[in-house]
């Protein structure tokens, strides 16, 4: 059968395991798929490991991205300019291909599964680490009106604006100066959210139109949509969407075959929620 896995540290509550199991289900192919804790400095063994033991495929997550990206032997553009990758495909060559599968999912989830519109929009990228750096050049691509990334250390903002600033209008701003702005758009790439902990963010910059995404999921609300909804956010949502949206493409590029994702979304936030209850 087919080896596919998620490799991450920690790894115990992903939920890809889940989804991928799903998505085969769902389309008939026939896979196993596992999760699989990996040691600090043991990416690039573990990885070679895998596909010398006649592994397909690998999600790649927290904190081996750029490993990944350093293992691979192709990149497709995205993951290139992104300096991160959350999936490898063993090609028939022989060859390790590796994508990024997260902007295509940001976007899938916010344009088709919620409805928000982009294009035109003021948006509000919070944070400038792997998470925001690998969701850029897809949001840019969706055409905003302007992109502004807020970082607490700036000159890692100052870096991403100028590395993807040929694709779109990006600018930079510390929290303070966000005072007297207002965004249609706002989505946290910040790992603030799991500390409990919101990023400084000024009270009036949402525009009356607002909507707010905050990239990681939680069974309840977090911190960062629950500031969105009281300073009157028109809508909110979770990274959970992103997740099931990213596996979908991942799936693709392996199977060529692409799950339905609409009829799965709920099912996997029910088992978020039994999760969070059990443990
Ligand atoms: P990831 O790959 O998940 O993005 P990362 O590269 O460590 O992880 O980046 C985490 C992001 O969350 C960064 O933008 C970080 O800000 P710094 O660049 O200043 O470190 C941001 N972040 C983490 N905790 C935060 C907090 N409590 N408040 C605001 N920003 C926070």
């Amino acid at each position: 059968m087919d080896q596919y896995a998620v490799f991450g540290n920690p790894i115990a509550h992903s939920k890809s395991p889940f989804i991928h199991r799903l998505f085969a289900e769902q389309t008939g192919e026939i896979l196993e798929y596992a999760a699989q804790r990996v040691a600090p400095e043991g990416f690039a063994a573990a990885a070679q490991a895998f596909f010398d033991g006649g592994g397909k495929g690998l999600n790649i997550t927290v904190p081996f991205k750029q490993d990944a990206w350093r293992f691979v032997d192709q990149r497709s553009p995205h993951a290139g300019r992104a300096g991160a990758v959350n999936t490898l495909a063993m090609q028939a060559d022989g060859q390790v291909l590796g994508a990024n599968t997260d902007g295509i999912g940001l976007l899938d989830d916010i344009q088709h599964n919620l409805g928000w519109q982009i294009e035109g929009k003021r948006l509000l990228l919070i944070g400038a680490g792997g998470a925001a750096r690998g969701v850029l050049q897809p949001l840019l691509e969706a055409a905003p009106q302007a992109v502004t990334i807020v970082n607490r250390t700036a000159a890692k903002a100052d870096e991403l604006a100028h590395e993807f600033s040929d694709l779109g209008a990006v600018t930079v701003s510390s929290f303070s100066a966000l005072q007297g702005q207002q965004f249609d758009l706002l989505i946290n790439a910040t790992a603030a959210s799991l500390h409990g902990e919101l990023p400084p963010l000024p009270d009036h910059i949402l525009s009356d139109d607002a909507c707010a995404y905050d990239m990681l999921y939680a069974a309840a609300t977090t911190p960062f949509n629950a500031w969105a909804t009281q300073r009157g956010a028109r809508a909110v949502a979770d990274g959970l969407g992103m997740l099931v949206e990213q596996a979908a493409e991942s799936f693709y590029i392996w199977r060529a075959v692409r799950p339905d994702t609409a009829s799965l979304l709920g099912i996997v936030r029910a088992e978020l929620q039994r999760q969070s209850v059990a443990s």
